[in-house]
């Protein structure tokens, strides 16, 4: 599936979307599933859903946001690295990946981009095997248990930490 970018139709404006600062996020295996998957645990919106109020979302705060989804690992990894220099920060549900992979993990520390950790559910009420991330010793901050809401939380938090630290280095 071709990543989702944000863009407006007109070409003045296509200069500004240049200029904004760019977020990667990815989504990580059986999440193209939500919507009919668990429904008990990850909710009914659908991640077609998810993706457009973050779209919406990146719009109003001036962001332009590039979306993808993944079940296989080496390809997150592939992402994660080749966002070094041209985004500003990632947003990850690394799914089940987030208890497994130590590959992830080192590529994030290796772009050093701040980076949120995203779970729909809250993985500390879960299994015992869910209660370990590798992932967040690395990320900046980690939303757990809002659903959907998460993501736009996300969202919110990482443009404010990109507009702090940016409007500090210009100082
Ligand atoms: C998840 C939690 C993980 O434990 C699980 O493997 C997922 C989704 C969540 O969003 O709650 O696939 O990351």
């Amino acid at each position: 599936m071709p990543p989702l970018v944000w863009r407006f139709g007109h070409r003045y404006v296509e200069g500004l979307v240049r200029d904004m600062p760019r977020i990667l996020v990815l989504h990580g295996p059986n999440l193209n599933l939500l919507g009919n998957r668990e429904a008990s645990i990850y909710g009914t919106e659908t991640l077609e859903r998810i993706n457009a109020s973050l779209m919406k979302l990146g719009g109003e705060l001036g962001v332009q946001l590039v979306i993808r989804q993944s079940n296989f690992e080496g390809e997150l990894v592939n992402w994660i690295q080749d966002a070094r220099g041209d985004y500003r920060g990632i947003i990850i549900n690394p799914a089940a990946y987030t208890h497994t992979s130590i590959a992830i993990r080192d590529a994030l520390a290796a772009v050093d981009l701040p980076t949120i950790e995203v779970h729909l559910s809250n993985i500390y009420r879960r299994e015992d095997f869910r209660q370990h991330s590798y992932v967040s010793g690395v990320a900046l901050a980690q939303i757990s248990g809002f659903g959907a809401t998460g993501y736009l939380l996300a969202l919110r938090g990482l443009c404010e930490h990109i507009l702090k630290t940016s409007s500090k280095g210009s100082e």
